[in-house]
């Protein structure tokens, strides 16, 4: 079984990986393989509404010149996910939000299922509303949300102080602890057989 990390943040060696890294040391340690994947300093488009990922309806996005694509192709070979990000005004960071509201409208039987989890990283406020927003788009992927001890959150300002926040670490730790539970208690189970997709938009 396999975790794919996604770290948010331009610092490629910064508290978000701090995080993160904590993460994969605890899931290796539960028998988990993992992989970090750093997006923070790549240019990543929005999402600009076009439809065509839904009409061609084969898990792409239009664009095809940011690593949305590729990303999201590569999911298939993970069981579980986690979203790392540093908090950037109360919010996760653009880069993070705009991938992956893309990968998972254009390629969302890739993530369908999969247990995952958002990791906020800040200096001192924000974290809960950067982690609900995190949470959110998971939430209409039948994606089992895993938590922790307290929030997924990890404090820090200057590179390197993350580690420095053992409660923090300590809930990445136990995060990683349920990340590995989820994936073990799940492996093998028939997915449930959902009804056909009703949807509303209240005008017709
Ligand atoms: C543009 C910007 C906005 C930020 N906004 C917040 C914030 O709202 N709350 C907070 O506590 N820290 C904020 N920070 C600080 C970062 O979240 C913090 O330094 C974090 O550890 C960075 O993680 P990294 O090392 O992985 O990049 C902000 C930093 C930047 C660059």
């Amino acid at each position: 079984m396999k975790v794919l990390l996604i770290n948010g943040s331009p610092h490629e060696r910064g508290n978000t990986y701090l995080a993160l890294q904590e993460i994969a040391a605890e899931l290796t340690k539960c028998g988990i393989e993992s992989e970090i994947a750093d997006v923070g300093k790549k240019p990543v488009r929005g999402c600009i509404a076009c439809g065509t990922c839904k009409a061609k309806g084969n898990g792409c996005c239009v664009f095809d010149d940011d690593l949305t694509n590729s990303l999201s192709a590569k999911m298939a070979e993970f069981d579980g996910l986690v979203v790392g990000s540093p908090v950037y005004y109360g919010q996760p960071n653009g880069t993070v939000l705009s991938l992956v509201q893309r990968m998972l409208y254009s390629n969302g039987a890739a993530f369908n299922g999969k247990p995952v989890a958002g990791v906020a990283v800040c200096r001192r406020g924000g974290a809960t509303a950067a982690l609900q927003t995190l949470n959110m788009p998971f939430q209409l992927l039948n994606m089992p949300i895993v938590t922790s001890q307290y929030w997924n959150i990890v404090y820090g300002q200057l590179e390197g102080e993350a580690a420095l926040d053992a409660e923090g670490m300590q809930t990445m730790r136990s995060l990683a602890q349920n990340m590995a539970y989820m994936l073990r208690a799940t492996a093998g189970q028939p997915k449930p057989e959902y009804e056909p997709r009703q949807a509303m938009h209240f005008i017709r």
